[in-house]
């Protein structure tokens, strides 16, 4: 699939994802969507709690997703929500998609409301990251 083709398709499932949002407490909804390395989409929304901090954001809903389906390696994320490219990717989910991209370069796209896309990638959103290789004693 086309570079163009995958993040149009990435935004549109994330869209989908984000009707699933449990926002009750922030009010704002987020979707996100991955391909998984089998090819099958898999699509997450953020879940709050009544317990603030237990709440998990969209991204990581769609990996996990995609993990507890057996797939671990995703080729591209996109996630939607707000205004102006208003879903940006917090710091922990940017550390979990350093877990199971397929390459440090894989695409993050990001949009809101009014359309505009931000195109980038999983090393672009977190330089140095900490991996694997980091674990040796
Ligand atoms: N949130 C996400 O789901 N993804 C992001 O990229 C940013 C923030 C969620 C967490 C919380 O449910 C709400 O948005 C407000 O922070």
């Amino acid at each position: 699939m086309e570079r163009q083709e995958l993040r149009d398709l990435l935004l549109k499932e994330a869209w989908k994802g984000r009707e699933n949002s449990y926002s009750p407490y922030s009010n704002y909804k987020v979707g996100a969507a991955v391909m998984g390395i089998d090819g099958k989409i898999y699509r997450g929304c953020n879940i709050e709690n009544t317990s603030y901090g237990l709440s998990n954001c969209a991204e990581r809903t769609a990996m996990f997703n995609m993990v507890s389906n057996g797939c671990q390696t995703f080729t591209g994320i996109a996630i939607v929500g707000g205004e102006h490219i208003g879903a940006v990717p917090c710091g922990a989910c940017r550390q979990v998609m350093t877990e199971f991209c397929e390459s440090l370069d894989t695409p993050v796209y990001v949009s809101g409301k009014d359309g505009e896309i931000l195109e980038s990638s999983v090393r672009e959103m977190l330089p140095h990251p900490f991996l694997k290789d980091n674990l040796t004693a």
